[in-house]
């Protein structure tokens, strides 16, 4: 029983994090998803420690659930059958360092190429792995410059490459070409190449997009990683990294004490968001990603037309969900949670209503008056 201080503290946070839901566009966050059939299970202890595919002495897990997980997106990321592996990450960050160990592995060697609007999460990942890297630079859209890449990869040519692409920058939703990055690697003379797809936003919906980009599998990825609460929904952070199973027989550890092996970089893991990615795929389909990423793809283009139509220069990729602007002011900022760098940006995601995306329109075009 909480002391009744406590009591007003928690009720307080509640009641700033649910204002804070409600005009939260900066970021890609779905909001509005509804897991309360899932609710009983946070009665329970849960957790998915070792590998999902392996049976071990711990069985309060969902290692069911997130194999199905795996599944669904190993056959959307066009996986040859039975050859790619995966596991239910705690976002796309753990993702993203996952998916260059596995290159570093192979590879130790190798040069890292990623582009200059790549997420923060990568330079941390090739920091804290010592793998040596060369920041590409980008074309205005985001996408990242083929030129320089080739460029970079000549000083280099007699060292494997493992370059990330991007499958949406995190401010443009830029979108890098997989195909193009092999094409370019193979022209300069090198045939040891990873690629790792960081598709954190994108991963649900790109596959079903046209013309669809290329960035799985059957592209040329070795791995591929997407955040779940980005895009699907989550009310925690969580993310799924698929590799080809050779990269991971390569970390494979067999560990006694939980009767499993070792393949996933964290111990314990949430056993509740494999429940929650699975929820969401089962009950939407296909068919109900695809639909939802219409309606906020519908959303997006009305919010780039009304700023511009109001004077402000805002402009999206092809089938982009991010709006990007001019940075906004401060106070606006703060109130709706814009990520601004150079450029502000706001992020159509499942869940987002055109009342919030009007109210900030309007803030941001009084302020221009
Ligand atoms: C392109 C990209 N990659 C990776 C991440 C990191 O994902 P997470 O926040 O799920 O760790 C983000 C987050 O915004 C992102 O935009």
């Amino acid at each position: 029983m909480l002391e009744s201080q406590d009591q007003k503290k928690l009720d307080e946070l509640f009641s700033s994090m649910q204002e804070a839901n409600g005009c939260f566009l900066g970021y890609p966050f779905a909001k509005g998803f509804d897991y309360e059939q899932l609710w009983r299970f946070m009665s329970l202890t849960g957790n998915n420690l070792g590998d999902p595919f392996e049976p071990g002495t711990y069985r309060v897990n969902s290692h069911a659930f997130e194999c199905d997980v795996i599944d669904f997106f190993a056959r959307l990321f066009r996986a040859p059958s039975c050859e790619v592996w995966g596991y239910v990450t705690n976002g796309g960050t753990e993702g993203n360092i996952y998916g260059l160990y596995l290159a570093r592995e192979l590879y130790p060697d190798a040069v890292a190429y990623f582009s200059r609007d790549t997420h923060y999460s990568v330079s941390k990942g090739v920091r804290l792995l010592g793998l040596e890297h060369s920041v590409v630079r980008s074309q205005s859209n985001g996408e990242m410059d083929y030129d320089d890449l080739a460029q970079r990869a000549t000083r280099s040519r007699t060292r494997p490459a493992v370059v990330v692409a991007n499958i949406g920058t995190t401010m443009k939703e830029g979108k890098d070409d997989t195909l193009k990055i092999r094409a370019v690697l193979h022209d300069v003379g090198i045939s040891a190449i990873y690629i790792h797809s960081d598709a954190a936003l994108c991963g649900p919906y790109a596959p079903l997009i046209n013309p669809k980009p290329a960035f799985d599998f059957a592209d040329g990825a070795d791995s591929i990683t997407l955040s779940g609460h980005k895009f699907l929904g989550a009310p925690m952070p969580c993310g799924v990294v698929l590799s080809h199973k050779l990269h991971v027989q390569r970390v494979m550890r067999k560990i006694d004490y939980i009767g499993s092996s070792d393949t996933t970089l964290s111990g314990s893991r949430n056993a509740y968001t494999p429940i929650m990615l699975w929820y969401a795929i089962r009950s939407l389909g296909i068919e109900g990603i695809k639909q939802i990423f219409q309606q906020c793809e519908r959303l997006a283009a009305y919010t780039a037309d009304e700023l511009n139509v109001r004077g402000v220069r805002a402009w999206r990729n092809p089938n982009a969900l991010t709006v990007v602007l001019p940075p906004v002011e401060d106070s606006i900022k703060t109130k709706w949670q814009i990520a601004t760098q150079d450029i502000s940006h706001l992020v159509i995601t499942p869940g987002t209503t055109k009342q919030q995306t009007d109210a900030l329109i309007e803030a941001i075009t009084n302020r221009n008056r």
